[in-house]
């Protein structure tokens, strides 16, 4: 049976906040600068559904600028840096409130990968050193008070610069990582459960360059995993193991990987129209090398696009207005990708990029070709290696980090590290066309949806008229941001329609995704937009009955902290981590435990439990 998916949206009432114009209003896109610092380079970002920001970039950068709260200190005797560190290398920046709270990792979390979860905790794994093959969660909490949480180890094989992406059974997949020729599952079937072979990332891989690292993994509508590496990609099954179809090389058969890195998206999903792909920039064969010995040649200017659930899929190219290596792309409300941050010349990797490119990209997927491209305002900030973007729920994209450099070095160089974060707000937000954004009164935020369900949308047009004919829904999975790949990153276009006046504005009818392939269940940002202008977001949430179907209680791990009453596990049925509560406090790892499934709050079951694994102090 396939689990139904409940959505539930809460309608913020969040207007745009009071910020600093730094550039004045233009009909193609305004930068705000948000913070001038927020102590950490953001070289990982993640959209939480409590609308902040978890931002992190390694521990072994040295001190970073900004403290451990209540004079917390961190001592770790593995640390390549500091092994008493009294400042933070994460933060949660609250959208808003514009204001940073420092946050705690526990190793090292450098190059790392991750996914939100179906309960919306953030997954995350892997990084460097003594983090290599850590699991660390991060549960939105709305009174300060949660933090990173580790289970270490967690992972069968080093991570370092995997890619995650969400399963339509809720689990994530982790793939590859450097010298990582392999995928592996959390969590996992069993105890036993290790990680499976990819040839593929053996044949991508060129000799001490690489440029297969952090893939671009796309969930396919028919439930396969679009993986692409270098310069090509396959369509792979990974219930079986199997590939399904081999992609053709992208003409010219320069690298699109790291550290020759391009970006990607997933185009638009809409019903019974082709699924697409997009591949924009990289850094042509040769150029890393050559970057190490201070020549850094010209990035791409080339994009790709093809139709991967065509049985003979083929690459259509289009050039870009300039070259872009170590971009971003952003998948925008309206269904327009903005390409955004990198540079002009070099590669990925620590002072190997140049000529930063300032101004963002917008791309127009339906426009013919020819007329898709079109260049933003530039920022005056260079965003080059280790710096990220991701949408915002009122339509802003976020803009931070850079840091070439193996240490925070503010002066004396170039490009100096970037602790700053920015706001790009796309046309869409301009004053003048304020009179056509809708604002959504129902369904009201957390409110639950299931599959293939009829839902209807109230919303007004508050300072305008509507145009009926063009009114679309879009929902949109907020990603985890690295290296310049939105992992998870995908956008639903709603079918339905039919806009008929209510008492004091419109309604729309569309259906909810078909199944878990379009859509794994999880928290969504969905929007109304009117004429290409969307309206402020709502936020969709899984439901409780799709645990209550499948979920067995049968606990396959168990790592018990010292933390309060709040326990992890692991379930053969889950997806992600439940919050258990223990009525009884074990009195050593071989004990019973009485324990209480809660899910959202919710008590679900109460059981025995033995457990089966136990890190015991
Ligand atoms: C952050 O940087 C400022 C300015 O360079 C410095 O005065 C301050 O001490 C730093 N704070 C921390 C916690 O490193
Ligand atoms: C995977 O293998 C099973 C058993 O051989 C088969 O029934 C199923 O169709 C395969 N899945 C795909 C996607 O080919
Ligand atoms: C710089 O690198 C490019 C491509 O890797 C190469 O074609 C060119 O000859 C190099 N230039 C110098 C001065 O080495
Ligand atoms: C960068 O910072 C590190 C650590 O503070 C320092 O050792 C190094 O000299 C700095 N590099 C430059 C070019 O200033
Ligand atoms: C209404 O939207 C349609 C479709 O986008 C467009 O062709 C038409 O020009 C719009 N009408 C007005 C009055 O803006
Ligand atoms: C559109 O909605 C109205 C009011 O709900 C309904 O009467 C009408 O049948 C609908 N039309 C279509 C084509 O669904």
């Amino acid at each position: 049976m396939s689990p139904p998916l409940i959505l539930s949206v809460f309608l913020l009432l969040l207007l745009l906040l009071p910020h600093r114009n730094i550039l004045s209003l233009a009909a193609d896109g305004k930068w705000d600068l948000l913070h001038s610092n927020i102590g950490v380079s953001a070289m990982h970002m993640q959209l939480l559904n409590t609308d902040r920001v978890v931002i992190f970039d390694r521990t072994d950068f040295g001190r970073s600028n900004i403290s451990l709260p209540d004079g917390k200190c961190r001592s770790d005797p593995n640390d390549a840096a500091l092994t008493e560190d009294c400042t933070a290398h994460s933060v949660e920046y609250d959208v808003a409130s514009n204001s940073v709270r420092p946050l705690m990792v526990l190793t090292d979390t450098w190059c790392s990968s991750g996914a939100v979860m179906a309960d919306g905790t953030l997954l995350q794994t892997g990084g460097y050193n003594d983090g290599d093959h850590a699991i660390r969660t991060f549960t939105p909490c709305s009174d300060n008070n949660c933090d990173w949480r580790e289970i270490n180890p967690g992972l069968t094989q080093r991570r370092w610069y995997a890619t995650n992406q969400i399963m339509p059974d809720g689990r994530q997949i982790i793939i590859g990582g450097r010298r990582q020729f392999n995928y592996e599952f959390y969590p996992k079937k069993t105890m036993a459960e290790k990680s499976y072979n990819l040839p593929f990332l053996v044949q991508t891989n060129d000799p001490r360059i690489e440029n297969n690292l952090y893939p671009f993994v796309f969930l396919n509508v028919d439930g396969n995993l679009f993986i692409f590496a270098n310069n090509r990609a396959i369509l792979f099954d990974y219930v079986n193991g199997t590939v399904v179809r081999n992609y053709p090389i992208i003409p010219g058969g320069d690298p699109r990987s790291y550290p020759s890195s391009g970006s990607a998206v997933l185009l638009p999903l809409k019903n019974n129209v082709g699924v697409e792909v997009l591949v924009c920039g990289g850094a042509p064969k040769g150029a890393y090398a050559s970057a190490i010995n201070g020549n850094f040649t010209a990035a791409l200017d080339t994009c790709a696009r093809i139709r991967i659930d065509d049985p003979n899929p083929q690459w259509v190219m289009e050039t870009m207005p300039s070259a872009r290596v170590m971009g971003d792309m952003v998948l925008l409300p309206n269904g327009n990708v903005l390409i955004i941050n990198g540079a002009g010349l070099g590669t990925a990797g620590w002072e190997s990029g140049r000529d930063p490119v300032l101004s963002p990209v917008i791309y127009r997927p339906d426009n013919l070709v020819g007329s898709r491209f079109e260049v933003q305002n530039p920022s005056s900030i260079p965003r080059l290696y280790h710096s990220t973007a991701l949408l915002l729920r009122d339509g802003r994209v976020l803009v931070g980090g850079s840091n070439p450099h193996v240490y925070y070095n503010f002066t004396g160089v170039q490009y100096p590290t970037d602790l700053t974060l920015e706001a790009f707000s796309p046309s869409y937000l301009a004053s003048n066309f304020a009179n056509l954004r809708p604002r959504i009164f129902s369904p009201v935020s957390h409110s639950r949806f299931g599959y293939k369900q009829q839902l209807t949308i109230r919303f007004a047009i508050p300072l305008g008229t509507i145009n009926a004919t063009s009114v679309m829904v879009t929902m949109v999975a907020p990603p985890f941001t690295t290296h310049s790949f939105s992992m998870n990153q995908r956008l639903l276009v709603l079918s339905g329609g039919n806009v008929t006046a209510i008492g004091n504005g419109y309604q729309i009818w569309v259906v909810t995704p078909d199944s878990g392939n379009f859509a794994p269940a999880g928290y969504y940002l969905m929007f109304v937009v009117h004429q290409d202008i969307p309206s402020e977001v709502t936020t969709l949430l899984p439901t409780l009955e799709e645990y209550a179907e499948i979920c067995d209680f049968s606990v396959i791990s168990l790592n018990v902290y010292y933390w309060v009453e709040e326990y992890f596990l692991s379930f053969l049925c889950t997806r992600f981590f439940v919050r258990i509560v223990m009525h009884e406090i074990y009195t050593n790892c071989a004990s019973k435990l009485q324990m209480s499934l809660f899910l959202m709050g919710t008590r679900y079951k109460s059981t025995n439990q033995e457990p089966l694994q136990c890190d015991d102090a």
